[in-house]
């Protein structure tokens, strides 16, 4: 047994779980067969009265099922046989002769808060690292170890759902008021208490509560009678397909579990639970996201270089340049990671906005209960503002958050540069401007690269890095190690303009104007990539960034990359008459006094060349032009170098410019249906609006022989 240590206390057993080589603790073959022997050794000793479930990892509990097992599975029934396995495996555990606690510090996710739900009784150390979650959901999965069975039951139907549908992790403070927990202690006593609390369970001195505590009258009203709980299933449903436009199957099958549950007796709950994580796990949903799991924790160890890659250089100092909106975005994630950020702009008002834009996204943070006071006073202390370069020449890291403008990107370098260590490292935050072109004003071009934040900088997962031939190696290394202590998945790419995100997102709004230069109307193309998974369609997207910094976009890539990427008609006309969008309050749609978007403003067909009588463009095709021109740009982008790896470009197009996560990405997508499919249905297009679709060569290398990105089964990053 190497995964499992038993220690003996007086009659109660520590049973200490430390899978040998592994960095977390997860629920594999050979740990379940390790509890199997240990629940029976401990069963038949009549000296043991009680156990403390307790984990030797630093920072997880039990990080939940073997992810990488799921690979392994051949078809929906080894999967429910897998589920099967370890519903027995808790029921077992939660019927021992003693009381079993769990004695959680450390992520305690998916069969890993289902393990402790089966134990008697539950403490949680009080400690950021603690967080309880079951995030099956957002690997296409449904929870498979009884969760969804024993869930609602502990801490009540609603409060269940909204853990289970949408994974979110809870702290340990909130899963203690919720009844999650039954304790929180202070890490340092997270075993004596256990021991205590153990030995307390087992001579009766304390009797854990048996139902649901804290749901208020209303949420007793609904969920002890069945017409509650069926008001209670169908909002939960609608609200499911409201949000997933029926594209990811794992939270209604989990609701099905749920209800089967509560309606039909917990044996037809298990085997439903059972079931339907067999289904899901077999499902082409799951392996996107799977592979999305994989492919963004490979990121985390990808120092953005070949091996071997010099160490980074930590920031001690963050110097940003421009206190607008990105800049103070920029700041807000740095502080809040106890970076010192000196904030600088050209006059006081300016620095004065950038800080308070700082400490409204700390106050969020407070307010949702993420950080105390304290913490919220250090960090903001963390920001200091400045109108001169005070404070730069400290700075390992300058980050230029300035307005897209090459000449005053170059004379904000100019200006900065002597002022700077010799080996700080010089990023701009441009999303389209090459950084070669920006590094040419530079000194020292060899400590320039690009960091393209996403907008808001403080919720975007993705951090893309741009480097030139000249950036030096140790220059990227620091980037994307400080982009990852911010909690970014940071892609590396090579410079070219747009560099990957910008340039096939502008493929695809681009396609998305011509369609209104045709007469399409607004809504539709919107609905009709909504219902194709993004998560806002492309002309409300041009309203969120800004319909002038989209005409820009536009222009420096029509400039770059000739006729495929010229600019629409119908954009050219609405960045003339003036309209920004939303913080202009005039774009494609109206929005209200508070910003708040609503329909289509019927003026703007006057300002479009086909007019306002609009014609039928079937969904289908605004569909194929758009994610089609975005592929195949995508697919340049590998073909020319720009992208290390498809990897990066599925994790970029999910995370940065909202591709829909069930297809996995570009390169995913294009391995599902097909390269001999792709460049077929591309060469249609092509010869609809000729130059517009030509296949990149990369995918007309692979059409005929259907060659892949990806292997075909088990692990897609092996
Ligand atoms: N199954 C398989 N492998 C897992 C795993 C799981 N449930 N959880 C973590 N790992 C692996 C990672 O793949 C990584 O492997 P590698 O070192 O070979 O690349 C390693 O453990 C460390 O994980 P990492 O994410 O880099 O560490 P972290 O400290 O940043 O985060 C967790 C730790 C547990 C919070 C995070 O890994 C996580 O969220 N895991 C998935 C949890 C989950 O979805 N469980 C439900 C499964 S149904």
């Amino acid at each position: 047994m190497t995964s499992l240590a038993v220690t003996h206390h007086d009659g109660i057993a520590i049973v200490m779980i430390d899978l040998v080589g592994e960095p977390v603790n997860k629920v594999t073959a050979e740990l379940r067969a390790d509890f199997s022997e240990v629940f029976a050794q401990l069963e038949r000793d009549s000296a043991v009265h009680g156990v403390v479930l307790a984990s030797g990892k630093a920072d997880t509990w039990i990080a939940g099922a073997d992810i990488d097992e799921f690979l392994t599975m051949k078809n929906a029934e080894e999967a429910e046989g897998l589920s099967r396995e370890g519903q027995r495996l808790l029921e077992r555990l939660e019927a021992l002769r003693f009381p079993v606690v769990a004695a959680i510090h450390g992520a305690c996710l998916g069969g890993g808060l289902e393990t402790a739900l089966a134990c008697r009784y539950r403490i949680a150390s009080d400690h950021p690292r603690t967080i309880l979650a079951l995030p099956e959901v957002q690997l296409g999965l449904i929870p498979g170890a009884g969760g969804t069975q024993r869930l609602p039951r502990l801490i009540g139907l609603q409060r269940a759902l909204d853990l289970i549908l949408t994974g979110r992790n809870v702290r340990a403070k909130a899963a203690c008021q919720m009844g999650l927990v039954h304790e929180l202690v202070h890490p340092a006593i997270l075993l004596e208490v256990a021991l205590d609390r153990a030995r307390k369970l087992a001579d009766g001195t304390i009797k854990p509560a048996h139902s649901p505590q804290g749901r208020g009258a209303a949420g007793v009203l609904l969920e002890d009678n069945p017409v509650g709980r069926s008001i209670v299933f169908r909002k939960a449903r609608d609200g499911v397909l409201a949000k997933t436009h029926g594209h990811y199957p794992a939270p209604l099958a989990a609701i099905g579990a749920v209800r089967a549950g509560f309606e039909t007796g917990s044996d037809v709950g298990y085997r439903e639970e059972a079931r339907a994580f067999g289904a899901m796990a077999a499902s082409e949903v799951a392996k996107q996201l799977i592979f999305l799991f994989f492919a963004t924790t490979a990121l985390k160890k990808d120092p953005g270089v070949s091996a071997p890659a010099p160490a980074p250089t930590s920031v001690e100092t963050l110097g940003v340049l421009g206190a607008g909106f990105m800049g103070a975005g920029i700041a807000s994630v740095a502080v809040q990671q106890g970076t010192p950020v000196r904030l600088k702009d050209t006059d006081t008002p300016r620095v004065g906005r950038g800080i308070a834009a700082v400490s409204d996204v700390l106050k969020a943070r407070l307010k949702k209960k993420q950080i105390t006071r304290q913490q919220y006073a250090d960090q903001l202390l963390l920001a200091g503002g400045t109108t001169t370069y005070a404070g730069f020449a400290h700075a390992s890291l300058v980050i230029e958050a300035v307005f897209e403008d090459l000449a005053l990107k170059q004379r904000v370098l100019r200006e900065v540069e002597p002022l700077l260590r010799a080996d700080a490292v010089y990023a701009s935050n441009t999303s389209t401007i090459p950084i070669a072109r920006i590094a040419e004003a530079a000194q020292r071009p060899n400590r320039v690269l690009g960091m393209h934040f996403f907008s808001p900088v403080h919720k975007m997962p993705l951090l893309e890095v741009i480097v030139t031939p000249a950036t030096d190696r140790d220059a990227t290394v620091s980037a994307v190690a400080f982009g990852k202590k911010l909690g970014k998945t940071v892609i590396v790419v090579n410079d070219a303009p747009g560099f990957y995100t910008t340039r096939t997102l502008s493929a695809y709004m681009n396609e998305a104007g011509r369609l209104l230069d045709e007469g399409a109307a607004i809504d539709a193309v919107d609905a009709a990539l909504v219902a194709f998974g993004f998560p806002v369609g492309p002309i409300t997207l041009l309203d969120e960034v800004g319909i002038d910094v989209g005409g820009k976009v536009g222009t420096v890539l029509f400039d770059a990359f000739g006729e495929r990427m010229a600019p629409s008609d119908s954009l050219r006309r609405v960045v003339e008459s003036g309209r920004t969008g939303r913080k202009g309050r005039g774009g494609f749609y109206l929005y209200d006094e508070m910003g708040r978007k609503g329909e289509v403003d019927s003026t703007v067909y006057n300002v479009l060349a086909y007019g306002a009588q609009r014609r039928d463009v079937p969904a289908e095709e605004i569909r194929q032009r758009c994610t089609l021109a975005m592929v195949n740009e995508a697919a340049r982008c590998l073909e020319e170098g720009v992208l290390r790896t498809p990897r990066d470009g599925d994790v970029g197009a999910v995370f940065g410019i909202g591709f829909p996560p069930f297809l996995g990405g570009p390169f995913r997508y294009v391995d599902t249906v097909g390269a001999t499919e792709v460049v077929r249905r591309l060469g249609a297009l092509n010869e609809r609006f000729p130059g517009r679709f030509e296949p990149a060569a990369l995918l007309v290398g692979r059409a005929g022989s259907d060659q892949r990105f990806y292997p075909a089964s088990g692990n897609p990053l092996p």
